[in-house]
């Protein structure tokens, strides 16, 4: 058989290939119309942007940078509006100032948001009381409402979707340029959880220090931290629906090749990550960076063919590997992961992404996660890379800007009951303000090169 890679690539060659995950459109022509519009329709991120990009995912490849990647697991229509995303914002850029204080290097943020409207599902289908109906897949596909009319996937939300993603992109674009005043000043963030924690003392001597970075900086410069610094953000979404990620491929003739100007740095989810499968086959076109999930279950020749098959030139920074095993299963699954990438004579970018192989259920019947799970497998990402002589280039988490209960532990000691105070997601369970934040702080701690005299 011909290695896939080997053969023509397009922006349809994807539909060739077997494709997982997909809605099915009743309507054929009411699909060709919504996908003729989208690709008429101007992108929403532009290719320099991602060079740029793909530049600074090469220097964390080198150890230079760190990636944040963070955002809802899923995006709702109904979210795209100011406080939310002005929330989510902050969040990831307080905890961006926070790492990068204590990693002493820049740190590349890139949000899980401006496109991220689908999911993948364990089954097509979801039966209650008898009735079988579509299951919902997100905004971008139908309704989670349990009727079929909500249930009928609708190509007219891939325009709806790339309308909201497009709003989303906009207020984010303007909320960096003119900079957040409140943002960089750590007596403007909400850290009444610190009291609570075990390690007070050390959180108040990171953000005072933090702050006092900054108030140096800024008495030197003359200027506010956030008109000195331009805080670059870029999007992120789950290549999922690829009608959608098809549409908005476009051949740059300046560069010469084909960029996805839907957001700058698409991933293939764990679900999709066959190498003869319509997923591999669309994003190893493209030439944004381009993230896939690794987790147990993916052997040595798999990881290598996709190392082949989507960055065969070895190019710095195309390629991200997002692992993602569970604090259980990393110390057997991650070794061999990177051994076999290492024996390619290729690089990729890891992150750990500490969140996806953690979910439990609790007593309640809630989807959840445990703080200290989260942070065991970071802990032991990051030593696990050193002892091979690899480099942990980032992190990719499921947080909120708002105050929700659905993970445990953290600070504040939240438990399976508090769980039912403010659960929110119909998806994954992601971290709260407090708990991103206190992740990055622990982060911080954890990585903090030794003062003089210690
Ligand atoms: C996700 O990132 O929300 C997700 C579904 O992850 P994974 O593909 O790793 O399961
Ligand atoms: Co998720």
């Amino acid at each position: 058989m011909k290695m896939p890679d080997h053969q023509p690539w397009n922006p349809t060659s994807w539909q060739t290939r077997p494709v997982r995950q997909q809605p099915v459109y009743r309507d054929p022509v009411a699909l060709a119309d919504a996908v003729a519009k989208l690709s008429s329709l101007p992108p929403i991120v532009v290719s320099w942007e991602i060079e740029r990009l793909r530049g600074e995912l090469a220097a964390a490849q080198r150890g230079e940078r760190f990636l944040l990647q963070g955002g809802d697991c899923a995006e709702s229509f109904d979210d795209c509006e100011s406080s939310t995303i002005t929330k989510r914002l902050k969040i990831l850029l307080q905890m961006s100032l926070v790492l990068t204080h204590g990693l002493k290097k820049p740190v590349i943020r890139v949000g899980r948001m401006g496109g991220q409207y689908a999911k993948p599902r364990s089954t097509d289908t979801e039966t209650r009381d008898g009735v079988t109906l579509p299951s919902y897949r997100g905004d971008i596909v139908n309704h989670a409402e349990f009727t079929p009319e909500a249930r009928e996937p609708d190509p007219q939300l891939l325009l709806r979707g790339y309308e909201r993603a497009a709003l989303t992109i906009n207020f984010v674009r303007a909320l960096i340029d003119g900079g957040f005043a409140d943002l960089h000043h750590p007596e403007y963030w909400d850290l009444g959880f610190v009291g609570c924690s075990p390690f007070k003392a050390q959180y108040a001597r990171i953000v005072a220090s933090v702050a006092d970075g900054l108030e140096f900086f800024e008495s030197i410069s003359a200027k506010e931290v956030h008109q000195a610094l331009r805080a670059e953000f870029y999007a992120s979404h789950e290549a999922l629906i690829l009608h959608y990620e098809q549409a908005q491929t476009r051949f740059i003739p300046r560069q010469s090749r084909w960029y996805n100007l839907s957001t700058h740095m698409p991933w293939i989810g764990m679900r999709t990550t066959q190498i003869d499968g319509a997923h591999v086959e669309y994003c190893r076109g493209i030439s944004n960076p381009v993230g896939v999930k690794i987790g147990s279950g993916m052997d040595a020749s798999w990881l290598q063919r996709l190392v082949t098959t989507l960055n065969p030139q070895n190019i710095p920074g195309k390629l991200v590997f997002i692992h993602r095993y569970g604090a259980d299963d990393i110390e057997s699954g991650l070794p061999k992961a990177i051994q076999a990438v290492k024996a390619t004579g290729h690089s990729v970018l890891w992150i750990c992404d500490p969140m996806h192989g953690n979910t439990e259920t609790s007593q309640s019947g809630l989807k959840t996660r445990r703080f200290d799970n989260i942070l065991r497998e970071l802990e032991l990402a990051g030593l696990i890379h050193q002892s091979l002589g690899s480099n942990l280039g980032g992190v990719h988490v499921e947080l909120t800007g708002e105050d929700v209960t659905e993970c445990t532990g953290g600070a504040r000691g939240l438990t399976d009951v508090d769980l039912q105070r403010a659960y929110k997601s119909t998806v994954d369970p992601r971290l709260n303000y407090e708990q991103a934040l206190e992740l990055s702080l622990m982060i911080a701690e954890r990585n903090r090169a030794p003062r003089r005299g210690e």
